[in-house]
């Protein structure tokens, strides 16, 4: 028996201050967009924004479902978006936020297992790292280098091959 590692590291930061300005931008917009959420059953308001190889900003938000499995995290509704808007122009950094039922937050969350899935194989896909923000509407950000780190082990289309 041996043992193997998998070393996790991300960057911390107080605030939103202490990010560079095209990040602390991205994050912005994510605060905004969890406006955009459609979530009268969590309350729970997530907003995912994409900035693009292109320069272009791309958002997406949680939206919700009486029959409660349909329910569409913010990642995923944004990579959709993203995927019919501009299928070939790979992600450069995607940021996301959340408020709760009270308008607050203050922490970061990080994307759900069906998210992390979704946000590598975009990242395989267009072969290119996906930098992953991640805040709430005030406290500590996350800075993650590319959407994999977040997935180890992870499962992949190769294996179907063999
Ligand atoms: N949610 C997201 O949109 N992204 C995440 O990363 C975690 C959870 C949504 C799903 C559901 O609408 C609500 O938050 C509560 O789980």
């Amino acid at each position: 028996m041996q043992k193997e590692d998998y070393n996790f590291t991300f960057e911390v930061y107080e605030s939103i201050d202490e990010l560079t300005e095209t990040d602390a931008r991205l994050l912005s917009e994510a605060r905004k967009v969890t406006q955009h959420a459609y979530a009268p059953y969590s309350h729970f308001s997530v907003g995912a924004v994409a900035r693009l190889d292109n320069g272009k900003i791309v958002t997406g938000s949680n939206q919700e479902n009486a029959s409660f499995p349909l329910g569409l995290c913010a990642e995923r509704v944004l990579l959709a978006s993203v995927a019919s808007l501009f299928p070939e122009v790979p992600v450069k950094a995607i940021a996301i936020s959340y408020h709760n039922e009270n308008g607050e937050s203050n922490h970061p969350i990080s994307p759900c297992g069906i998210c992390r899935q979704s946000l590598l194989e975009y990242e395989t896909k267009l072969k290119q790292p996906i930098r992953i923000i991640l805040g709430g509407l005030r406290g500590k950000v996350y800075i993650i280098e590319r959407a994999g780190m977040l997935l180890p082990l992870s499962f992949s289309a190769d294996e179907l091959n063999t």
